[in-house]
């Protein structure tokens, strides 16, 4: 049965009991793995796929819950943010362990006084539009990385961009936890799975599917241009009813610095619209097409 921790020591009093060759004493073998998934909750199947890889590789799995305020800035949707910890306990049930759902009283008391901060991945993309939001993300995934010591941690590629801010912070504070990357989960009409879509009403649902067409047009016609991909997936959004556009990039997926002309390595295509209110993002990797 998963059990809920809501403070640092209870959580800690419980790893000890149930892993305790885990974590920070952890003997490195397969057996003794530990598993975070860190979450802000109203789970979907996208959270839900990282759970059930997290069950897969490890021996404990804990999933964090927390809607963390320091991602938010201040006339963003945390007051609404939907949170459920009833029913999300109620989804983990079977699949992790333990759910650490701290609140934001305790875990982000007002007097802290530090912040990690990753320099550089974060000035673009979401990080132009959202100023510190990624110091908000990385300090409190850095918080959850001390509190749980994890062997490994999940995160979902639909946050590409966190993905990469997180696996260089992890690289640089020689964070021993592999950082895994798990893909994109999407509905049968392709609109990528987020606690955001909740927000958006059917008609907007409907708009909101052309961030995923005009990806998977780009990708499906990539030829290695990078300025006619950029160009066309800004073109097709900006014709897209109900649709602004924050940003349509097409980059490199290390290091997220926008690509130019013909190249032979990989790409990244990336967007971020707002939906009546809603701001959504996705993105989808662009590489030849493999002929049988
Ligand atoms: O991706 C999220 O849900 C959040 O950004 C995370 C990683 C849980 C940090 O608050």
């Amino acid at each position: 049965m998963t059990q809920v921790a809501d403070t640092v020591a209870d959580l800690r009093l419980l790893l000890a009991a149930i892993a305790p060759h885990t974590g920070v004493v952890h003997l490195g073998d397969d057996a003794h793995r530990l598993g975070l998934v860190p979450t802000m909750g109203a789970l979907h199947d996208g959270h839900l796929s990282l759970v059930r890889r997290a069950r897969d590789e490890c021996r404990v799995v804990v999933v964090s819950v927390f809607v963390n305020p320091l991602q938010f800035a201040p006339d963003e949707d945390l007051a609404r943010y939907p949170r459920d910890l009833t029913r999300d306990v109620a989804l983990l049930d079977g699949l992790a362990d333990v759910v650490f759902a701290p609140d934001a009283a305790t875990f982000t008391p007002p007097e802290r006084r530090t912040t990690v901060s990753v320099a550089g991945l974060t000035a673009t993309l979401e990080g132009a539009s959202r100023p510190g939001h990624f110091d908000g993300v990385t300090t409190i995934v850095a918080k959850l990385l001390n509190v749980v010591a994890p062997d490994r941690v999940y995160f979902g590629e639909k946050d590409f961009q966190q993905l990469a801010v997180v696996r260089c912070m992890a690289a640089d504070l020689d964070v021993p936890a592999a950082v895994v990357g798990c893909p994109i989960v999407r509905d049968a009409d392709g609109l990528a799975l987020s606690s955001r879509n909740a927000y958006l009403t059917a008609a907007q649902r409907h708009d909101a599917l052309a961030l995923s067409r005009a990806l998977r047009e780009v990708a499906d016609t990539w030829d290695g241009d990078a300025t006619s991909a950029r160009r066309r997936l800004r073109r097709r959004l900006d014709g897209a009813p109900g649709v602004r556009v924050d940003y349509a990039e097409v980059v490199d997926p290390e290091t997220l610095a926008p690509l130019e002309g013909v190249g032979a390595g990989p790409a990244q295509a990336l967007v971020a619209a707002v939906v009546g209110t809603t701001r959504l993002i996705d993105n989808t990797r662009l590489e030849p097409a493999v002929r049988a």
